[in-house]
């Protein structure tokens, strides 16, 4: 397998505007991420995605960039990232920048000269058709909701935007448009910048005249001519493209061995794509233990040896994994770390987001004022104006919104959990007295200390990348076992998700001359799992 570094990394995602906040505004910043480089260095982690700190009006949470070039105001300066850049490189970690490719803000200057006239040199950066007004070009619905066209009284035309309004897309089929974004992209890496995660990648090569939205027909080619002109410069870069709609043969082109695209994607298949489009009420589907087998063992076994997987639960758009599926509360630290270890013990390259390395929890707030992402507010409002209650419309964002992932990172139990000293831009869960890092850095038994382990185990054992998976126990609806094994190690990983004992029955090798790498409880059975019991074994084949 070719030697790359983040074959065997394990990065960290961060929502700076919930990180840590270092001048007391309530909302995070450049500077707070800089005080807790210590505490990601405890952590082991090898990179830190930063979600976008690009100047932007936050519509969409900095999703919507008004320069690329420039940090926007509320997080800080370029001296302030110059600064974490150097503070970072003196720890070896490496930063990730978010990329939004596909959108920019209607505030950014291509935008405003785009709008001014149909002959203006920027208009065609964008996506344009006449139109009468209240007569949309066709039927394509943004992600948030509404139609996916919006009309320009001055010009008589209209934009296209598969976000909100204030997101237009950007029209890649322009040359000019995708030389701009390349230069852009190789400005951040002489700056230092080491990775990239693309923003809705395969959204790019739209096609709105013919209603294809995902993986237009010259999404690779695009891709392809993107990695040539900026990535593969610079070999050490490693990018990730955020890939809702793909399938395995579409993410085994993104992240093909020979580094002609990408290095890998997030596909969303187990997560069941949370975006959802105006028709459909977007609900965290039943859990279902032996389709999620199916599903990451399928992405396990086709990707092998060809292309490279991403692997998480948690991202700053989905519910956080501890409360995603229903688990039951009382295991909240048991289940947390047998989600942990069913992820970390597979091919691919861990994504940890903020908090989820504490068991970070869901928020239930009452009210539609105390949330602040625009999918929520744009949910609330659609479900309403269509004859539901609030108390629903409620519960459905309490158990699938976004904003589950965006209250404050928990650091101790001080008021607004060590977040800000100032009111926090979105309340804190009221749970940080109960789960925060200060906590867990003292306790050795903590989820915290439980992902510092894996994060090293995968550091001292080449079978957590090498080896091939192989499901195993496939019919159990109790729990999921698997096996990876190269030429001269394996390992048995095992994970119940009932809160009650079930059944298991691992091969006898692992339990005679095999090593518990890693177990959520202090003692275990041979043969019984306790509740979201999770265990990983390790055995050398020579030993046979
Ligand atoms: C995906 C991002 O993860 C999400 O937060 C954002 O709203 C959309 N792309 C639009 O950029």
């Amino acid at each position: 397998m070719e030697k790359k570094w983040w074959k065997t990394a394990v990065i960290y995602q961060i929502y700076p505007k919930s990180f840590q906040d270092s001048n007391n505004d309530g909302i995070g910043d450049i500077g707070g991420i800089i005080n807790r480089l210590d505490y990601l260095e405890e952590l082991g982690i090898d990179a830190i995605w930063i979600s976008p700190i690009y100047k932007s009006p936050q519509v969409d949470s900095g999703y919507d960039i008004s320069d690329y070039q420039d940090i926007d105001p509320i997080f800080g300066n370029m001296e302030d990232m110059d600064r974490l850049i150097e503070e970072c490189n003196k720890r070896n970690i490496r930063i990730i920048m978010d990329l939004v490719l596909n959108h920019s803000s209607d505030q950014h200057r291509w935008f405003q000269e785009a709008k001014k006239s149909k002959d203006n040199p920027y208009h065609d950066y964008y996506i344009w058709r006449d139109g009468k007004e209240g007569e949309v070009p066709n039927e394509m619905m943004a992600y948030f909701g509404g139609s996916a066209w919006e009309w320009v009284p001055e010009l008589g035309q209209y934009y296209f935007h598969q976000f909100t309004p204030e997101q237009p897309d950007l029209n890649w089929h322009n040359e000019k448009v995708r030389q701009e974004l390349y230069q852009m992209i190789c400005w951040w890496m002489d700056k230092g910048i080491q990775g990239f995660r693309l923003d809705v990648i395969d959204l790019i090569a739209k096609e709105p005249d013919l209603c294809i939205a995902e993986n237009g027909p010259k999404l690779h080619e695009y891709v392809r001519e993107l990695s040539r002109s900026t990535f593969q410069k610079k070999p050490e870069i490693v990018t990730v493209g955020e890939a809702g709609n793909t399938g395995v043969e579409s993410a085994l082109l993104f992240s093909a061995q020979d580094g002609s695209e990408l290095s890998m994607v997030f596909q969303f298949e187990h997560m069941d794509m949370a975006h959802k489009k105006e028709n459909q009420i977007n609900w965290v589907l039943p859990f279902d233990l032996l389709e999620l087998k199916e599903i990451l063992s399928k992405w396990q076994v086709e990707l092998y040896g060809k292309g490279w997987n991403s692997l998480f639960w948690d991202n700053h758009d989905q519910p956080r994994i501890v409360s995603r599926w229903d688990n039951d509360p009382t295991y909240r630290e048991e289940s947390a770390k047998m989600y942990a270890m069913l992820l970390h013990g597979m091919q691919g390259t861990p994504f940890i987001y903020q908090g989820e390395e504490l068991g970070m929890t869901n928020v239930a707030f009452d009210s539609i004022t105390d949330y602040r992402d625009i999918a929520a507010k744009n949910l609330y409002d659609r479900m309403l104006g269509r004859g539901y209650t609030k108390e629903e419309a409620i519960e459905l964002i309490q158990k699938d919104g976004r904003d589950n992932a965006r209250t404050p990172m928990q650091w101790d139990k001080s008021l607004h959990a060590g977040f800000t000293k100032g009111t926090p831009w979105i309340k804190e869960n009221p749970n940080y007295e109960e789960i925060n890092a200060e906590d867990e850095r003292k306790d050795p038994n903590s989820i915290f200390h439980f992902y510092r382990k894996l994060i090293q185990l995968r550091k001292e054992y080449a079978i957590f990348a090498d080896g091939k998976y192989c499901l195993q126990d496939k019919e159990n609806k109790e729990s999921f076992s698997y096996l990876r094994s190269s030429d001269t190690e394996e390992l048995y990983v095992v994970c119940s998700f009932v809160n009650g004992c079930s059944k298991v029955s691992i091969p006898e090798r692992f339990l005679k001359d095999g090593v518990l790498l890693a177990c959520n409880y202090e003692e275990s059975l041979p043969e019984q799992l306790q509740p979201y019991e999770g265990r990983i074994y390790y055995r050398k084949k020579n030993a046979e």
